[in-house]
């Protein structure tokens, strides 16, 4: 089993007085026993990576091109993250598919985009409320997992989080039955697809994890850390978020 991680998910927040928080959790965390990861907005990728210096807390992309380079004006590559700092990438995430149409296929190539750049992929997948009340969610999350994760999907280049839709932003968690249900279809799912690998690619839980919540939830069997949205953005909440992971070591 690999470390524990917990990554935090800035979307669409953060100029540079934000990078404040960051130097706070640095300050805290010089030896932290557990992975920290932070996917601030693309502009400031290479100013956060740089604010790090050595410290070990790794940052991360919230989205990648599945090609190197070329005609699509917006868009960043993995190689392009790489070279700005990041370790990580998050794709798929369900604001992306939402809002960006992305399907599980064009997931799959992301992540395939950024293993090429040696960048680890944090996959995400999750019902929505509609799936999880017509009783879908295993088959739903089922799917997607056999569709998003490539075939050279490895311990220490991929990471899958499971986000119920309805969890986000919204305050609302699944039950720790709940969780522990999904997450250990979840692993099933990967030790039929990946033997060898499976019990060391993590998943990660996502939804609504806050400082008063988070030790529950890495109670949980099979949950190997956590994918926080609104409580990464100040060092006041990720911080408790982190010390939760590493007391339940
Ligand atoms: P919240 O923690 O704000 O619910 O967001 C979760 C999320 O979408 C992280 O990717």
């Amino acid at each position: 089993m690999g470390r524990k991680l917990v990554a935090g998910n800035w979307k669409m927040n953060g100029t540079n007085a934000d990078l404040k928080e960051i130097e706070a959790l640095g300050i805290a965390w010089a030896a932290p026993r557990v992975d920290i990861v932070i996917c601030p907005p693309a502009t400031l990728v290479s100013r956060m990576a740089f604010a790090l210096g050595g410290q070990p807390i790794r940052v991360g992309g919230q989205d990648c091109h599945a090609e190197e380079s070329g005609a699509h004006t917006g868009d960043i590559s993995a190689e392009m993250l790489k070279d700005a700092g990041a370790r990580y990438v998050i794709v798929g995430h369900s604001e992306r598919r939402a809002d960006h149409h992305e399907t599980d296929e064009m997931v799959r190539a992301k992540a395939e985009a950024a293993h090429k750049a040696g960048l680890t992929a944090i996959i995400c997948l999750g019902e929505s409320l509609e799936q999880r009340e017509a009783g879908e969610t295993l088959d739903v999350v089922g799917r997607q997992l056999a569709a998003s994760l490539p075939d050279g999907a490895t311990a220490s280049n991929t990471v899958v989080a499971y986000e119920p839709i309805w969890a986000i932003g919204t305050g609302k968690v699944p039950s720790v039955e709940q969780i522990a249900e999904v997450h250990g279809a979840l692993r099933a799912g990967l030790a039929e697809r990946f033997a060898g690998e499976a019990d060391g690619i993590r998943l990660l839980y996502g939804g609504s994890v806050k400082p008063d919540n988070a030790a529950e939830i890495f109670g949980v069997e099979n949950v190997d850390g956590a994918l926080v949205g609104g409580a990464s953005l100040k060092s006041t909440d990720f911080s408790p978020i982190v010390s939760a992971l590493e007391s339940s070591l």
